[in-house]
């Protein structure tokens, strides 16, 4: 009977994450992948970020950057925002297990305001980086970082371009 329990689970997860993948794919926003966390810990080693800096993970998932930005930089703002309810429940319901400080919006990422933003991270596609230039340029205060995995910013130049296992990373500043 546990196993049974255990394999319904299982399916029903699974079920979960196929439907999510499909909404996101239907309304054309970027699918629920995760960075890989060596990338992630690449990204942190070439991070200095001051006490009480806002970070922001948007379309967080499962916010993997931020919690291992919050193991390194202990006194900082962390605030993940992410569309997808259950992934946004799944996330509150782990910080909280874990002690976590990093709050967790459940939100469209254009239907917030990044004016106290000091650095966003963002692993999206082509698409939503296109539409984002407007809002980063309006929304943000002048010296803001973005770091984007894979995608560019159209009309920026990055300050710097890493490259872990085939995939570029790029930094920029608003
Ligand atoms: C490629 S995943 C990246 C997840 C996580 N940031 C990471 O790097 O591991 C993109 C995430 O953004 C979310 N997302 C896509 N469009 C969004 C939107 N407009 N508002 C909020 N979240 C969004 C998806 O549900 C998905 O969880």
């Amino acid at each position: 009977m546990t196993w049974l329990i255990i394999i319904l689970l299982i399916v029903i997860i699974y079920a979960f994450f196929f439907l999510a993948q499909f909404y996101n794919i239907i309304l054309n926003r970027a699918p629920f992948i995760t960075t890989d966390r060596e990338i992630i810990k690449k990204i942190i080693s070439e991070l200095f970020v001051p006490e009480q800096a806002t970070v922001y993970e948007l379309g967080c998932g499962q916010a993997m950057f931020l919690r291992l930005l919050e193991k390194k930089f202990t006194k900082i703002n962390l605030i993940g925002v992410e569309n997808l309810f259950l992934v946004y429940l799944f996330d509150k319901i782990k910080f909280n297990i874990l002690g976590s400080k990093i709050e967790i919006l459940h939100k469209n990422i254009f239907d917030i305001n990044l004016k106290d933003a000091d650095f966003l991270y963002c692993y999206l596609s082509d698409e939503i980086m296109d539409k984002m230039v407007e809002k980063f340029k309006r929304e943000c205060k002048v010296g803001t970082k973005v770091i984007s995995c894979v995608f560019t910013l159209r009309n920026f130049t990055p300050y710097k371009v890493i490259t872990v296992n085939n995939d570029k990373i790029y930094f920029y500043e608003i």
